[in-house]
Order: structure tokens, then sequence, then C-alpha cells
């Protein structure tokens, strides 16, 4: 799948916009501030209909300026798909797919993806657990649409058992009212574990061949998932989950909080045995997140048997040789690169490349 054409109205600080793309690699370069990343941003809002950097919607509407508008026509191997998203300032987005408004997103085309790596995605692995949680949680439910109903369940019920622990430790008679809400949390919990569980292992396995591949021989990266409940086998997860909700509950109502459970756990990286996020190099860091994020893609592709458009702002200049090529040369998908300089980019890479001047929110 690929983008062959953006259009963009009001977007950041994109006044017009109207731009033709191939198949391959396109290369966005130009100074500091003049709209490369919004570029990417743009592309990547398309397809995953947010964004990853803006809090808020409304940030990506061109400042005193009433919306945004976003339109894509993205080539897939079931045909062209055109679809358009309007951001407002003062009410819902508007999503439309070959001209006619959609409202939820099983409606729209499934074979459009994109992955994004960016500086900011380092904190994947120097950040709190909830942020590899979350990429863990994006990967599942990006494959499998329903694991996004039980973490809403599971969150629900998390704030609300949450509430009445606080509850019981002013009044200790309430406690009984606590059960159902762990029979509910261990039901949800135990579904988000064991999909959790087996696609860290699925995703586990093209990390390291990928970071393999990077490093060669010398480094050995382990992932283990680390958590809080202690469950003897697959099958009895939601069993032991009760057990250890039972366990901790008098510890649960003096701190006012679930103490165990999918919310609590993280993803370990182990550099030969020792815990990347800890010690290791900011190098190695950023090497990880970008196993992490092309193992993101091989899984995209194998599951939907097209491959994701790949997002990569201003990696290269970090990387050697050998590596930036490694990056660009391996995969079958479109990617778009941003980079202040042409010189970054590997000669025989820039060549075969699409090149797009980028100035003062327009592309040449
Ligand atoms: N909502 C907005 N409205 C108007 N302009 C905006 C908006 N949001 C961001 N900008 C401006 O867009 C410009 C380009 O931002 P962008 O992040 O794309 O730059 P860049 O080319 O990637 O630069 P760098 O090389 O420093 O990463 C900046 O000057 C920024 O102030
Ligand atoms: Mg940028």
């Amino acid at each position: 799948m690929h983008l062959s054409r953006l259009r963009l109205i009001d977007f950041r600080n994109f006044k017009e916009l109207d731009v033709s793309f191939s198949r391959g690699i396109n290369v966005l370069y130009g100074d500091n501030a003049q709209g490369k990343t919004n570029v990417l941003e743009a592309i990547y809002y398309l397809s995953n209909l947010r964004s990853e950097r803006a809090a808020r919607d409304q940030q990506i509407i061109m400042h005193e300026r009433p919306l945004a508008f976003l339109k894509g026509v993205f080539e897939t191997c079931t045909g062209s798909v055109e679809r358009e998203v309007t951001v407002f300032s003062d009410k819902k987005k508007v999503v439309k797919e070959g001209g006619s408004q959609k409202s939820r997103w099983s409606e729209l085309c499934g074979d459009i993806s994109s992955v994004i790596f960016s500086p900011d995605d380092l904190n994947l692995i120097k950040g709190e657990p909830s942020l590899r949680r979350k990429f863990l949680d994006a990967v599942i439910y990006h494959i499998k649409p329903g694991y996004m109903k039980y973490l809403q369940v599971y969150y629900r019920v998390l704030a609300h058992r949450n509430k009445l622990l606080k509850s019981v430790k002013k009044k200790p008679s309430l406690s009984d009212n606590i059960d159902p809400w762990d029979l509910q949390l261990c039901d949800a919990g135990a579904r988000i574990l064991s999909e959790r569980l087996e696609f860290l292992n699925r995703i586990g396995a093209d990390i390291i061949d990928i970071f393999n591949n990077f490093t060669g021989a010398g480094s050995v990266l382990k992932i283990n998932y680390i958590h809080s409940v202690n469950f003897t086998s697959p099958e009895s997860i939601e069993h032991d989950f009760l057990n250890t909700l039972k366990n901790s509950r008098e510890k649960d109502i003096s701190r006012c909080f679930t103490t165990c459970g999918p919310h609590r756990d993280d993803i370990q990286f182990l550099i030969n045995g020792r815990d990347a996020r800890f010690f290791g190099s900011q190098g190695q860091q950023r090497m990880l997140v970008l196993c992490l994020k092309m193992a993101q893609a091989r899984i995209l592709t194998r599951e939907r048997g097209e491959a994701p458009i790949m997002l990569l702002d201003d990696v290269m200049s970090e990387l050697d040789i050998a590596r930036r090529k490694l990056i660009l040369e391996n995969h079958d998908s479109q990617v778009f690169i941003t980079t202040t300089d042409l010189k970054f980019i590997p000669d025989d890479i820039v060549e075969k490349s699409n090149l797009y001047r980028v100035r003062a929110g327009s592309l040449e």
C-alpha cells in the first residue's frame, strides 16, 4: 500500500499543499522549522486518525484558523482509497472515505496503516512502564480490534475499584463490595495478560531478529514481560489473578489503589543481561526503538498482507552508513524520511529516492 497524493489545507504551517508521492523512498529535506515533521504527522494522522505528538487534535489546525483539512489517496492491493479528515476547532472531526462519512473504524479500509519513528520515541525505552505497555497494546489492537474493548473494560473497572478502595478505607464495613469488581477485573485482566504474552512472544522474535541484523555478533538481546500477577500456567491466569488480588487487598485498601494487574506490568529489554532502560547507551536505546518500530511494521505486514508506510523522522544522522542502508533497503514499503541535510543519506540511496525540499510550509 502507498500514499499517492496528499492534500492539506490549514494544517500546521501548511496553508495549502497538493503533492504526489510514489512508491519507494521519499526524502523530505530542508532547514529546521520548515514543516518536514508536519508532513509526516499529516500522513500518520490520515492513516491512524490521531496525531503521535499533538495532545489535542485542535493543535494541528493552523493558528487562528477554524479547521484543518487533510486528504490522502492510498493505493492498496484492492484499489485506490480516498480518505479525508476535517478537524474543527469547536466540534468533532469528520472522516470520509470514498466521499461518504464514516463514524467507526470498522467502516474504514483496513489496509491503510503507518508506523512512525521520531526522536521522542526514545522514551519507549527510557521512560515509564506505561509507555511500553501502550506500545504493546497498540501493536495488539491494530491487529485484533476486539482487544481494545477488553482494555476499555479493564480500565473502567479499575477506576471503580480504586474509588471503592478509598471509601473502604474510611468505612471498612464496605469491604464486601469489592468482590464483584475483583471478578470483573480478573475477567478482562486475564484476557489482556494472555494476549500480551502471546503477542510479545511473536513480536519479540522479530525484534531480536532485527536487532541481530543491526548489531551483528557480540550483543545479545533478551525480552521479558514483567508481571505483577504470579500465574502457574496460561490457563490459570484468571484464577491466579483473583488470588493475588485477595492477598493484596489489605495493602490496596491502605494505599487506595490496586497494586497488581496488567496496569502495573512492564516490558524489559536486556542487552547482554543488563536492562537497557538503565544501562543502555543512548545509541543502543535508539537502536532498540528502531527495532521495535520495524518489528511492528513486519507484524502488520504479515497480518494484513500490506506493508505499512514507514515514517522516519530525523533518524539518519545518528546512524553509521551501514545501518542507514540496512534501514532504507530492507523493506518493501513506502518510506518517508526527513533530514536537515542530504549528506546524511547514503549517495546511492539519494539517487533512487524522490527528493522534496521543504521550505516555509511548501514542498518543491
Ligand atoms: N498549529 C500550527 N499553526 C501554524 N504553524 C505551526 C503549528 N504547529 C506548528 N507550527 C510551525 O510549523 C513549523 C514547522 O514545524 P516542523 O516541526 O514540521 O519543522 P521541521 O521542518 O520538522 O523542523 P526540524 O528540522 O527542526 O525538526 C514550525 O515553525 C512551527 O512553529
Ligand atoms: Mg522535525
